[in-house]
């Protein structure tokens, strides 16, 4: 695997289920997927994958595997039940140092994602991302988490996807908490980003030695045409998607087109807003971090003029070419992507912490899961990976999304990105041909 890092993620609320056990908190997940009409068919996580209860088999595929690596998230809500305790819950760090040990055990190196989502619906209630004590609370789990797992854990990613978080949750509202103002979205990435880069010192006070760095979802664009009007379409997603909040983080501030636009749209908020920009910040986030994770699952062709802020796809691939989610199939993407971000930032290593797609193939009467056109897309992938390490991009891990078939947030269970598929009545797992092929495929 030409030495590099190969693995598979999960998240919690996605998988664990339990939302009522050991005393943790309802988060914004569990509010919003209980609001009617938000997530098709009613679906929402309180049982998921059972993972609360069933992480010791599922571990044990995880190590059959082979795989290297196993990334997980901690439910906010399990340490800081409503976000503002002032001692954190023993039961739920119990249960992330149980899960940690269980890798350990097993051979696996756990990298622990601090932020995949599920914020504390009281946080919420004051303004969540949106408003600074966000920030705060995120630093008291921070603490929390690092001081007991961290002479353990080595690899740790403290948000997840950011864009997501506040374009999806805070202005397009198909996300929770499922606002839809834009001020709010700015108000909310500018959050998440002081919050990663506040946590960073304290990950590298409790856990010496261990790897830190943000995981994003930049996504590579391409011009539908040669026309001039199409690159700056290009220009303008890429500062819109990408470097909004890449830009940042490797002390470069927010891209000027985005100051300007917003300004001139009337969203960027006032100079002293203690629900922004202040002194000092972009320093805080531009704290210097181990890699960059990226998600990677899939392109984007841009058309000038363009309009709205949101990644709009012009060209439609043929069927054949997109995931059951509607996603296009385009590995070279993935090269593509990593190997701007690397001759543009010069981050001292990256990772895939997010890779894989939506197929949502069923057993077959014998009870196998052929899920060929998976193998496929993760094959092409991971050469894309091994391609571009090839060609001096320092990249050191690859992580398949998903090891489970899981709760896909507002698409619901409908979409099934496991390697392993999960019978949500009977909570059986089988392992899929994708599965299977990987297997092969690390053993020799
Ligand atoms: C990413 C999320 C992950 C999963 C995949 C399909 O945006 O980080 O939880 O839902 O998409």
């Amino acid at each position: 695997m030409s030495g590099l890092t190969l693995g598979v993620s999960t998240s919690a609320y996605q998988t664990e289920g339990a939302v009522d056990e050991d005393g943790r908190g309802v988060s914004i997940w569990d509010r919003f997927a209980h609001t009617p009409g938000k997530v098709p068919a009613g679906d929402h996580g309180d049982v998921a994958c059972d993972h609360y209860h069933r992480w010791p088999q599922d571990l044990d595929i995880v190590r059959d595997l082979g795989v290297h690596a196993y990334r997980f998230s901690i439910s906010w809500p399990r340490i800081f039940p409503t976000g503002f305790e002032s001692k954190p819950n023993e039961p739920g760090l119990d249960f992330y140092e149980r899960m940690v040990d269980g890798i350990l055990e097993r051979g696996i190196v756990p990298w622990v994602t601090l932020y995949h989502w599920d914020l504390p619906q009281p946080v919420q209630d004051v303004g969540g991302w949106a408003h600074r004590t966000s920030v705060s609370a995120f630093e008291r789990l921070i603490d929390a988490v690092t001081r007991r797992l961290g002479d353990r854990v080595t690899h740790y990613n403290t948000i997840n996807e950011p864009w997501c978080a506040a374009i999806l949750g805070y202005e397009a509202g198909q996300h929770a908490p499922g606002v839809t103002d834009r001020v709010q979205a700015l108000q909310a990435a500018h959050h998440l980003l002081l919050a990663h880069g506040r946590a960073v010192p304290i990950v590298r006070a409790n856990s010496p030695g261990a790897r830190v760095g943000m995981v994003v979802n930049p996504v590579q664009a391409y011009a539908a045409s040669p026309s001039p009007q199409d690159a700056d379409a290009v220009d303008r997603f890429h500062a819109w998607f990408n470097q909004w909040f890449i830009d940042p983080l490797a002390g470069r501030g927010y891209p000027e087109r985005i100051v300007e636009e917003e300004r001139a749209a009337g969203h960027w908020p006032g100079e002293g807003d203690p629900d922004w920009l202040l002194p000092g910040d972009l320093s805080t986030i531009s704290v210097p971090c181990d890699f960059l994770g990226v998600n990677y699952y899939s392109r984007s062709i841009q058309r000038g003029p363009e309009e709205g802020n949101l990644p709009r796809v012009i060209e439609e691939p043929a069927d054949d070419a997109r995931t059951d989610i509607g996603w296009e199939v385009y590995p070279d993407g993935l090269y593509d992507l990593v190997s701007q971000l690397h001759r543009d930032y010069r981050f001292p290593s990256l990772a895939i912490t997010e890779c894989g797609a939506a197929y949502d193939t069923e057993p077959d009467a014998d009870g196998r899961v052929r899920d060929a056109r998976r193998v496929d897309y993760l094959s092409t992938h991971i050469q894309a990976a091994e391609r571009a390490r090839e060609d001096g991009v320092p990249l050191e891990a690859f992580f398949v999304w998903s090891l489970l078939d899981n709760f896909e947030w507002n698409e619901g269970y409908a979409r099934r990105f496991g390697i392993v598929h999960v019978d949500f009545d009977t909570q059986q797992r089988t392992l899929k041909d994708s599965a299977l092929w990987l297997k092969n495929r690390l053993r020799s």
